[in-house]
């Protein structure tokens, strides 16, 4: 007789054995797919991002019909902004006839049920490249930058947006922009606060995919962004955009900061996602090249580990991908 009784691999002995002890699920409408467009006849390759495009209006349709058929719901819009409409003010940013909200009311049109998130942010239509806008002595100020967000905002919720997903990092803003929505009597406009966003070498790609890498150049955006370093203003910054009026919080980058999605989770009172974002894509699209394992395998495992962690949703690069393979 053996001298234990606990025999964990019973669990584990066949794959319907191992199904009836899964408690970890994913499923496609766990998942919002990011997309970049641009003002262009066609789709464009994202050198930093191969596995991702900017896309055209048309080609934009294409793909929102794919991703509609796999039952991917949401989407994430970011837009490329030509150079020369990049300005000091940031005009293009809160233009009603501007590129996101022109997308926003096309999607509508053709895709009622499609449920669009519109980032608020001032980095791709400012030269610095930063998310808010700059004092005389080069920092970013803080007060100055709400007024814009809440601009942006109203125009990007006035064009239909579902979900305003402010992701500058500045102090207030969620405040700012849900009074100014409901002024507008846009009470059923969501936010969703990137509440939780740290100062990550891994947003590269995405930087070059947005055109704004080159602008911003060796600066950094630590000033705003979160430190690593420190925990404590995880739980501050969470419970202070959900007192301000958010519906959603978000962590980001999502992989490397598992353990700040379980507290988050844990102890707020509002749906927590994640972001897996560019750079932890692109590390799992290179591993999978130089066969550490297939792009699926890899691809299931962190998207897993997301969910196992507590995140609600997870927005995702490869949101197409991952439905594909849970069908
Ligand atoms: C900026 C913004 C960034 C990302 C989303 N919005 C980059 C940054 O903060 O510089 C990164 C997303 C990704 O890397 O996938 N408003």
């Amino acid at each position: 007789m053996s001298s234990f009784f606990n025999r964990f691999r019973r669990y584990r002995s066949n794959q319907t054995l191992r199904d009836l002890v899964q408690d970890v699920y994913l499923r496609p409408h766990d998942l919002i797919c990011p997309i970049f467009i641009h003002d262009k006849a066609n789709n464009e390759a994202i050198e930093a991002m191969p596995f991702s495009l900017r896309y055209s209006l048309n080609g934009l349709f294409h793909y929102c019909e794919e991703l509609l058929s796999n039952n991917i719901k949401t989407i994430a819009l970011f837009p490329v902004i030509d150079q020369e409409k990049k300005t000091l003010d940031c005009s293009a940013a809160y233009d009603p006839d501007g590129l996101i909200p022109k997308t926003i009311q096309a999607l509508k049109l053709r895709f009622p049920s499609l449920m669009i998130i519109a980032d608020v942010a001032l980095d791709p239509f400012q030269p610095s490249g930063q998310d808010g806008l700059l004092s005389n002595d080069g920092q970013i100020d803080n007060d100055l930058t709400l007024p814009l967000l809440s601009k942006q905002a109203l125009c990007y919720a006035l064009a239909g947006a579902d979900i305003i997903a402010p992701s500058d990092m500045m102090d207030g803003r969620i405040q700012s922009i849900r009074e100014t929505l409901d002024d507008h009597k846009l009470i059923n406009t969501l936010i969703l606060s990137y509440s939780v966003k740290f100062s990550s070498h891994l947003y590269g790609p995405f930087r070059h995919a947005v055109d704004s890498a080159r602008f911003l150049g060796t600066a950094d955006k630590k000033t705003y962004q979160m430190d690593y370093r420190s925990r404590f203003q995880v739980f501050l910054e969470a419970k202070t955009d959900e007192l301000e009026g958010a519906d959603f919080l978000l962590v980001k980058p999502g992989l490397h900061y598992l353990d700040i999605i379980q507290s988050i989770s844990s102890s707020q009172d509002r749906p927590v996602w994640s972001y897996h974002v560019s750079g932890e894509c692109s590390m799992i699209y290179y591993a999978a090249k130089e066969n550490v394992n297939s792009l699926d395998n890899l691809l299931l495992e962190a998207l897993f580990a997301q969910k196992r962690s507590g995140a609600n949703k997870i927005i995702t690069y490869f949101a197409l991908e991952a439905a594909r393979l849970l069908k």
